[in-house]
């Protein structure tokens, strides 16, 4: 008898009809279902979550903006501060405002690889300057704009892009078995390492470039623009991501305040809401999960269970969304072509969070 059966014999029973069944055996039919393999009964569609028929007739995909496309002369003699420019969007980021005449001011605690970024930019021409540092630190954040003033006299606008997913540090090897104090943990097994870090870079880092970013601007009283990267993370929740999901939600609160208090100085204050992007950081989240797999913990994977975006689901080839289309949106947001735009968060997620 299976526990419909005993249910349905409970009622009968309650109602005074005849075949009534014991606590005992309600609670053994209850432990026989669990054990028997669920049938959702797709038919010959299998399981909703199949992939789509390839075969779809006038399928597309969408074409991503190429890494090389920028618009000449846009921020011509402006100056900007660029957090996390040694690689993934940070980098196409600095470049791409270096080829549109930006004065770039890098910022990186991967010390080599972001003076190799600057180097290059100045080699092909543009102008940028690099600062090696943590933006974790108050005084850094204090640098970095106290260097855009002396070199480039003044400060017009900032991507604060720096942040990190986990307490390591960002060029460090993924071995989980031996990080797991400080990456990816469902909420119980989550420590204060872990907890700290990730709340120290990117709160705390995001709160200390705004803060010595804006007293510069309004300094100047010449207004500006800043956008914050955060995260369809500051939207919703993601299974074993904690801190990084308290993170990203605290820089969508902390643009929007901003945002209010910059208004009076022509200073506009957005954030970016984007999904799954093709960068170093992707890699190492999805080189953590593979490695947590192959040990013995277990859960349902509900927490990952969506982790693609609309266009990447329609995508033939699964592609995820590509940095030079994340800082296509950032660069729009910075530019005069947004003046109608404050305290937004604008979520460049591939349609991640309509569905
Ligand atoms: N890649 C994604 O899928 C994705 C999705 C949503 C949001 N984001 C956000 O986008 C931003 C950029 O991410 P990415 O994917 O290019 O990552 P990435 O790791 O490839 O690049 C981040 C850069 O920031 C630097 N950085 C990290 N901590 C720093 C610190 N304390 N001080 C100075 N520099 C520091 C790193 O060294 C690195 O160069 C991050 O804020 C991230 O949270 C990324």
């Amino acid at each position: 008898m299976i526990r419909r059966d005993v249910l349905k014999s409970m009622g009968a029973a309650a109602a005074g009809g005849a075949g009534g069944v014991t606590l005992a055996q309600a609670e053994a039919a209850q432990a026989q279902e669990a054990e028997t393999p669920v049938s959702l009964g797709f038919g010959p569609y299998g399981t909703p979550w199949d992939p789509a028929d390839p075969d779809i007739p006038g399928r597309q995909n969408v074409v991503p903006v190429s890494e090389d496309y920028f618009i000449p002369g846009r921020f011509a003699g402006k100056t900007v501060i660029v957090t996390g420019s040694a690689r993934g969007m940070g980098e196409v980021a600095a470049r791409r405002l270096a080829r549109e005449g930006a004065n770039v001011v890098g910022v990186d605690i991967l010390e080599e690889l972001g003076a190799s970024v600057i180097d290059a930019i100045n080699a092909e021409g543009g102008t940028a300057t690099f600062l090696g540092g943590d933006i974790a630190e108050d005084a850094v954040c204090a640098e970095m704009v106290r260097l855009a003033v002396d070199t480039y006299g003044g400060l017009d606008g900032a991507i604060n892009n720096a942040g990190v997913m986990d307490a390591l540090f960002p060029d460090e090897p993924i071995d989980y078995v031996n990080q797991t104090d400080r990456v990816m943990a469902r909420i119980d097994l989550a420590g204060d390492e872990y907890f700290d870090r990730v709340v120290k870079v990117n709160v705390y880092g995001t709160f200390y470039s705004m803060r010595h970013e804006i007293a510069q601007m309004i300094a100047q009283n010449r207004g500006g623009a800043i956008v914050n990267v955060a995260s369809v993370a500051g939207i919703r929740g993601f299974g074993g991501t904690v801190p990084y999901v308290t993170s990203k939600h605290a820089v969508q609160g902390m643009t929007k305040t901003a945002a209010i208090d910059c208004a009076p100085y022509g200073i506009r204050v957005n954030s970016t809401g984007m999904g799954t992007t093709l960068t170093p950081m992707f890699e190492r989240a999805f080189e953590i999960i593979g490695q947590r797999r192959e040990t013995d913990f277990k859960d349902t994977g509900i927490g990952l269970y969506k982790s693609m975006s609309l266009l990447q689901y329609s995508d033939q080839q699964k592609r995820g969304s590509t940095a030079a289309e994340q800082v296509a949106i950032m660069l729009f947001l910075l530019s005069p072509e947004a003046s109608n735009i404050t305290g937004s968060t604008y979520n460049t997620d591939g349609g991640f969070t309509i569905f």
